[in-house]
């Protein structure tokens, strides 16, 4: 938990909520996005927006009604990466994600994860040397433009997710 008002990058000078993410601690599946957006920063829950639909989506698509498996969503980065208060959403630096690393650490460390999911390439870029097994998806944002559901990038992430939950579903 960010027990204090984090300071360590620039991103809080016009954040409105530190964005940790939602779901259950401890939990299975630990999804790593990108970074809130503009939805995510007034909630102050990670993927609320209509990415967070489609992922929603993509997740219930990819396990079977009776499954029991628990997941967290969260990003590299817990505010919204803007320097304006108008807020211009952009990538998050990688001075941002790097300062902002002791928080997911952190995280990672409470959610105790089986399988760690990067959702999309900025989440892939900066982690997979320190998490080599864990899997990426397309992230929801680039599908959306792609065509949301019909995209046939939607169905490789399904493949990939349901291989993925096959693995660490429990009775
Ligand atoms: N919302 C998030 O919380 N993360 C993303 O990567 C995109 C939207």
């Amino acid at each position: 938990m960010i027990r204090r008002p984090c300071k360590k990058c620039s991103l809080h000078r016009f954040r409105k909520k530190i964005v940790q993410g939602r779901g259950l601690i401890p939990a299975d599946i630990l999804f790593i996005g990108e970074a809130p957006g503009k939805a995510e920063n007034i909630t102050g829950e990670a993927f609320t927006g209509r990415s967070g639909k489609l992922l929603n989506q993509m997740i219930k698509d990819a396990t079977p009604k009776d499954w029991n498996l628990s997941v967290y969503i969260t990003n590299t980065v817990f505010c919204r990466p803007t320097d304006s208060k108008q807020g211009d959403n952009r990538q998050p630096t990688p001075e941002e994600v790097l300062a902002c690393s002791p928080n997911l650490y952190e995280l990672i460390g409470r959610v105790k994860p089986k399988q760690i999911i990067f959702a999309g390439k900025v989440s892939e870029s900066y982690y997979k040397k320190e998490f080599p097994d864990a899997v990426a998806i397309q992230h929801p944002a680039f599908l959306l433009r792609q065509g949301g559901k019909s995209s046939p990038y939607y169905l490789t992430n399904i493949r990939v997710l349901t291989e993925v939950f096959e693995r660490w579903e429990e009775d």
